[in-house]
């Protein structure tokens, strides 16, 4: 059986983060819908512009956009050893017509990794995250500075704010994730496939957490349960 994963949580959680950090340590294909459409966006696609307005004000792009792009990308031969969805899906629709394509099949979800985090300290990692222009890697001012101030450390890229980090539009990211996320959430738990794991901690502390919930579920389908 193949790790096939989501990773849940608000704005600021750190899905991005840790998604980094497991792609690296389990090899699976890491997809995320925010960074997809930021893409699209840089090379002014059709879809790009269709996604630009949503995204700068904080509101979810519509299902159907969403949808057929990461059915899309699921497709594609990497995801068959194994994927981490983040970002995705984020509305109960989305939820229903994903499950509906992957259940029964070797891409049926087994893992949904939920970062809880308080509200405030979401408001200080978002301001205070800087992204590599060229690698997408993910710095914060406070908590994880690159070593020269502006440079990525690892290709050495520019590194820049994203157009949604600032208040207002927080506030928004913030409304649609407890208004339409929030269920898919519960859908998922209903499902048995959720672990909880606190983000408030640093970033070595959550990564360990997360990483249990990896392993207890390797070990646990080694043992043939
Ligand atoms: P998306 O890009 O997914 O943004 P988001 O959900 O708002 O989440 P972020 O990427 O802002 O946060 P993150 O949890 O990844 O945190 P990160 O690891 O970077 O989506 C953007 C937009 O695209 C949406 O608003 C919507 O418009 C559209 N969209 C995307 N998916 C969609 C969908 N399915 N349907 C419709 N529309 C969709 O960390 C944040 C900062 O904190 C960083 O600086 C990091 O270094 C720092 N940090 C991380 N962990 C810690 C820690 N433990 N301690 C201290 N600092 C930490
Ligand atoms: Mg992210």
């Amino acid at each position: 059986m193949t790790l096939n994963m989501l990773i849940m949580g608000p704005a600021g959680a750190g899905k991005g983060t840790m998604s980094e950090l497991i792609e690296k340590k389990y090899n699976v294909a890491h997809i995320s819908t925010g960074d997809m459409f930021r893409s699209e966006i840089k090379n002014n696609t059709e879809l790009g512009q269709k996604a630009t307005e949503y995204i700068k004000q904080g509101l979810l792009v519509p299902d159907e956009v969403t949808i057929a792009m990461v059915l899309k990308r699921m497709s594609q031969p990497d995801c068959d050893g194994g994927y981490l969805l983040d970002g995705f899906p984020r509305s109960l629709v989305q939820a229903n017509v994903f499950d509906t394509k992957v259940i029964e099949t070797p891409k049926e979800v087994n893992i949904v990794i939920n970062l809880t985090v308080d509200k405030e300290a979401l408001f200080d990692r978002i301001e205070n995250r800087r992204i590599c222009r060229q690698c997408g890697a993910v710095y914060n001012m406070h908590t994880l500075p690159p070593k020269v101030e502006g440079v990525c450390d690892n290709c050495g890229g520019e590194l820049y704010q994203r157009a949604d980090d600032n208040r207002e539009s927080l506030e928004r990211r913030m409304q649609s994730y407890e208004e339409e996320t929030f269920p898919v959430l519960t859908h998922y738990r209903r499902l048995n496939l959720v672990h909880d794991v606190n983000a408030s901690q640093t970033i070595e502390e959550v990564w360990a957490d997360v990483q249990k919930v990896i392993d207890g579920f390797i070990a646990e389908h080694q043992e043939g349960k």
